[in-house]
């Protein structure tokens, strides 16, 4: 199936699919678990978890990890994205995240979800609201050699 929009379904299934993989989260340090979800325009679902480190430097997000498991199977258009993490607010993507994000898609909608006590919340935003103004590789293309 090849799709540019998702709906409020698939997006509904890309929450689950953050939820779960939040579950999968190595977060000895911060005890932060975060769980990340992307949809790609054929239809896959890539999911990621935050990966920790001793050094705390190494750490990777988990919007990065399911970036890097989409690209490493072969797929490049993102067209959805979820989070999910603790609390009683969402998180929000940090910055370098929604950077790498952007290398792969100009905008898409971005379901963040918390979950505290079995309580579920969810607030919708975008890409381009997340990171207005991004430099992209159009800036690379253009420079004079
Ligand atoms: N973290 C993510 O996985 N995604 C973000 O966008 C923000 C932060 C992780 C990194 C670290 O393991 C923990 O949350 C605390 O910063």
């Amino acid at each position: 199936m090849t799709k540019e929009r998702p709906d409020r379904d698939a997006l509904a299934r890309l929450v689950t699919a953050a939820r779960a993989a939040r579950e999968r989260a190595y977060a000895p340090y911060s005890k932060y678990k975060v769980g990340a979800a992307i949809l790609t325009k054929s239809g896959s679902v890539f999911t990621g978890a935050n990966v920790e480190n001793a050094t705390y430097g190494a750490t990777i997000c988990a919007e990065r990890s399911a970036i890097v498991q989409m690209v490493a199977a072969g797929d490049r258009e993102p067209i959805a994205c979820a989070v999910a993490t603790g609390g009683p607010r969402a998180g929000s993507p940090c910055g370098i995240c929604r950077q790498v994000l952007r290398e792969f898609a100009r905008d898409m909608p971005i379901a963040l979800v918390a979950e505290q006590k079995g309580r579920l919340t969810r607030r919708d935003t975008t890409l381009a609201k997340l990171l207005p103004d991004a430099f992209d590789g159009s800036a690379l293309k253009k420079r004079g050699r």
